[in-house]
């Protein structure tokens, strides 16, 4: 086990398909920086005593994923940007003796956007308003991203419409509940829609017909395996813009490697590529 305060980790239980460490990996190389990012899987009985580890400098600091992301947001000394909002932390790290900890979910998703699809947040495009599918914790990341960048109405769908209900309740206007039903024709002008459920994994389903939206709207999936879901394929066959969720993935990892190795890294072909051949999308 490595524990120097030239590493870094991500956490969660387990952390067997995490790609992260090959993402910061690849930083480390191409800054040529002497230092690490390991897996390192903690069940939840031990990840206050991690944390200590952190606070005292034995680690930089670290990503937090499943289970450990809402655990983690009771026990940082210190939140930022929008992990209050959210309830869950996924990037830590130490600062005077303290536990600081913030979500970069939402700026992953943004920035993956501005990237792959520069515009699509025009006035014009806020003004018709996004349409979120399923409410679950990334669903809420995003949410609150789209209601920064001032898009209204926000729709948020879901399979269970009582977890989109409280979702919309929670974060207020613009945000509105709507069965996975109801979607397809109550958003029918929506500028943006984002699939954040688990429905297209299997390259096989899509949570919702595209037949019926705008011929400008942006289809977006946080799926990136398949990296072309059936959802952003049978938009693609429509004519709509597309962008694929691998890039979500790469950005939220920036903010993390600048605090903890004091370099802002690119998100750049070549790492998009590294991650496709590890995932084995090309060979
Ligand atoms: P995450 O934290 O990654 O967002 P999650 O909390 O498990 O994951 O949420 C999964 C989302 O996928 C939920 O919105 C879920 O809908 P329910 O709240 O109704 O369970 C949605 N989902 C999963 N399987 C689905 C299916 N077969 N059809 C429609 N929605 C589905």
């Amino acid at each position: 086990m490595v524990e120097t305060s030239k590493s870094a980790f991500v956490t969660g239980w387990p952390v067997t398909h995490s790609r992260s460490p090959l993402i910061h990996g690849h930083w480390l190389k191409a800054h040529k920086l002497d230092g690490d990012y390991v897996k390192h899987g903690v069940p939840p009985e031990d990840l206050n005593a991690l944390f200590n580890a952190v606070r005292q400098g034995h680690w930089l600091g670290g990503n937090v994923t499943l289970p450990h992301k809402e655990a983690a947001f009771t026990l940082v000394d210190e939140l930022h940007g929008t992990a209050k909002r959210l309830g869950a932390v996924n990037t830590v790290w130490h600062q005077d003796g303290r536990l600081h900890g913030t979500n970069t979910d939402g700026a992953g998703f943004l920035a993956n956007l501005d990237e792959r699809s520069a515009g699509w947040d025009s006035d014009e495009k806020r003004g018709r308003g996004a349409l979120v599918l399923g409410a679950g914790g990334a669903a809420q990341a995003i949410v609150v991203a789209l209601q920064d960048r001032r898009f209204a109405p926000v729709f948020i769908a879901n399979r269970t419409v009582e977890k989109a209900q409280k979702l919309a309740a929670e974060f207020g206007p613009p945000c509105r509940a709507l069965s996975l039903q109801e979607a397809t024709s109550a958003a029918i002008n929506v500028a943006f829609i984002v699939n954040t459920t688990s429905v297209g994994m299997d390259g096989q389903s899509s949570p919702i017909s595209v037949e019926g939206f705008a011929q400008d709207c942006l289809v977006n999936d946080i799926i990136y395996t398949p990296l072309e879901t059936p959802l952003l394929a049978a938009a693609r066959k429509r004519g709509l813009p597309v962008v694929d969720g691998l890039g979500m993935l790469l950005h939220q990892a920036v903010p993390g490697f600048e605090r903890w190795f004091g370099v802002r890294p690119t998100v750049t072909e070549e790492l998009r590529t590294l991650i496709l051949r590890d995932l084995g999308v090309v060979a």
